[in-house]
């Protein structure tokens, strides 16, 4: 019987889940959850048609997930009303315990091509994307703000390590010890693959000060023909204020046994920029500045922190 993962979590809403530790990966931090399906998704077959939504975590995929939903459905709100973003987008490596559907699970059941979504770097991504030629959007955050925000979600996130203290959490981007790896590399990696694939790079920061204008791209990017009206409407279905009260797209009907939201909330701060400013001491923001220049010198890649 088919089962979405939103029905498959609410059914095993009592599964005692732990906090995983990481494993390496072909050098990769993951959960050790991922290890089981590692092989298959490296082998995973993509379809030209496919597009691939990738990013490192917390960088704004469930956003930029909703606004490609919502182009590739000529904005039509209440269709992507149809279920929540998790089930409209499969997650391609992830792995939930037993007999939660993993993201190969829900590929398997779902209709080709398809958006799916990846926090693989470049490097790791399943070579038949690239073999198809299969389209790719990238969002980056300046990693300031990433951290934050990845520190808050491993609090809440009851399966990923455990985050320890703020200054700890800091040690761990820096060298890069998180689930998912080196925030420098993930970054960096896309970005060099984007002149040689079909991979559109966006920014958190951009989206966030000029919204419409990088939808347009998506847009362009997606071979799409939306009116102005469609456009306004894609724009405000996908902001912040919106996307937070819209159940489909903001993860509040995730039991608590899997996303303690008494911790932190999905959708926490306004989708601001800069909130790494209450939380960096003068001290931290030296020696990320320092260790940015360094890890960030030979690239042509840059962020706005403000
Ligand atoms: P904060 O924790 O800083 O609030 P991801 O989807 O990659 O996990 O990223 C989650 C981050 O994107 C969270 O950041 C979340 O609030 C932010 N976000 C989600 N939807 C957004 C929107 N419509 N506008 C701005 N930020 C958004």
């Amino acid at each position: 019987m088919k089962m979405s993962l939103q029905e498959a979590l609410e059914k095993h809403s009592e599964q005692v889940i732990r906090r995983y530790p990481l494993v390496l990966l072909d050098g990769l931090p993951l959960s050790e959850l991922l290890e089981a399906n590692w092989e298959e998704v490296k082998r995973f077959k993509a379809f030209p048609d496919d597009l691939l939504i990738a990013s490192y975590p917390k960088a704004g995929t469930t956003w930029l997930q909703e606004i490609v939903d919502m182009i590739l459905n000529d904005g039509d709100v209440e269709k992507c009303r149809r279920a929540p973003i998790y089930d409209r987008i499969p997650f391609l490596e992830t792995v939930e315990p037993k007999p939660i559907p993993s993201g190969l699970d829900q590929l398997a059941q779902m209709a080709r091509p398809c958006v799916i979504k990846t926090h693989l770097p470049f490097h790791l991504t399943p070579k038949s994307f690239w073999e198809q030629d299969t389209k790719a959007i990238y969002i980056a955050r300046n990693g300031k703000d990433n951290m934050v925000s990845y520190f808050y979600f491993d609090q809440m996130t009851t399966s990923q390590p455990d985050p320890g203290t703020w200054e700890e959490y800091f040690q761990k981007f820096l060298s890069g010890n998180l689930t998912w790896g080196s925030w420098y590399d993930h970054v960096k990696g896309w970005w060099d693959a984007k002149d040689k694939h079909r991979i559109l790079y966006l920014f958190y920061e951009d989206v966030k000060q000029d919204p419409k204008r990088e939808i347009q791209k998506v847009v362009r990017f997606l071979e799409k023909d939306l009116g102005e009206e469609t456009l306004e409407r894609i724009v405000h279905h996908t902001s912040f204020d919106v996307m937070k009260k819209n159940p489909m797209a903001n993860y509040s009907i995730i039991p608590k046994s899997f996303f303690n939201t008494d911790v932190s909330q999905f959708m926490r701060k306004a989708g601001v920029i800069g909130d790494w400013k209450n939380h960096f001491t003068v001290a931290q923001n030296e020696i990320f500045d320092e260790d940015y220049r360094q890890k960030m010198a030979a690239t042509s890649l840059k962020f706005r922190f403000e």
